[in-house]
């Protein structure tokens, strides 16, 4: 039994630290409890949370000052101009990697996974970074409703904020999927470019993740090429998605856009 004290005095230094102020006390309580009871030290227990962090949040992959975002966002919406609202948004989306190098795949994208699954009139973005702001390439009604998760608490008002915008309702969430899987039933789910990083994480818990969402069809990606030394990663990872969903009849359709290698999964 570990004592709560100590792991709260974990939790508490974490969260006083500038750089993890920011993320979801849930993920941080849920790395203390383990951190306290492989380290003694509660400094190395800290030190031990804020390195698992560090490959959690990845913060090197980028942030807009969300502050200035949103004023500028509330700007063009007040001006009712579609070139700037998209000029605006792919501005924001190029302040993260993820969604820097998607950017000039958008034309196409939602427009071909949405002609293999349907256009979703709900739609989970899990660990979703700053991707919901690619709705205005996503070619769907204000009606739709866009769940999104993540466990950066800024990015989460942030995207409300443009959610409200938008004409969307604030459906974005601070949630630990790892530790709570989403329990909405949708059409779609995307879960993009995080599966590696989270089986790095969480160990075998992609094959459990993907078989509690209530949906029809499972959107996943994986980045194509290493980001160190530039080696193609379609075999390892398509033998990956494979292996997560086996024994699952579910059928599958396999997309590649420039680098990020794609799948849209059927649960049948
Ligand atoms: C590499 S970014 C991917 C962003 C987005 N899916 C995309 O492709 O544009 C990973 C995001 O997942 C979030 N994340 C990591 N682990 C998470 C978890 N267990 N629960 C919720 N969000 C998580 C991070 O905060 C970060 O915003």
């Amino acid at each position: 039994m570990v004592d709560d004290r100590r792991i709260t005095a974990v939790v508490n230094a974490v969260k006083q630290s500038k750089k993890y102020s920011d993320t979801s006390e849930e993920t941080i309580r849920e790395l203390a409890i383990a951190a306290v009871r492989h380290h003694k030290k509660p400094k190395a227990a800290v030190k031990a949370v804020r390195r698992q962090l560090h490959g959690i949040m990845a913060p090197y992959l980028g942030d807009p000052d969300y502050d200035e975002a949103l004023t500028r966002l509330t700007a063009v919406f007040a001006a009712n101009d579609q070139e700037q609202i998209k000029a605006a948004c792919a501005d924001i989306l190029d302040t993260h990697l993820s969604t820097r190098e998607r950017q000039p795949l958008l034309p196409a994208f939602y427009d071909e996974i949405f002609a293999v699954t349907g256009k979703p009139k709900r739609l989970l973005d899990i660990a979703c970074g700053l991707n919901p702001l690619a709705f205005p390439w996503m070619g769907l009604d204000t009606d739709t409703e866009l769940y999104a998760y993540d466990i950066h608490e800024p990015r989460i008002d942030f995207l409300n904020g443009y959610f409200e915008l938008q004409g969307l309702r604030p459906l974005a969430k601070v949630q630990d999927i790892a530790y709570r899987f989403p329990e909405e039933e949708a059409d779609v789910a995307l879960f993009l470019k995080e599966m590696p990083r989270f089986s790095r994480h969480y160990g075998e818990l992609g094959r459990p993740l993907l078989e509690a969402l209530r949906v029809r069809w499972l959107v996943i990606s994986f980045p194509a090429v290493s980001a160190r030394g530039g080696r193609r990663l379609d075999g390892r990872y398509r033998e990956f998605m494979h292996q997560l969903i086996e024994g699952h009849k579910w059928p599958i359709t396999e997309m590649l856009f420039g680098d990020e290698l794609l799948f849209c999964v059927q649960k049948v």
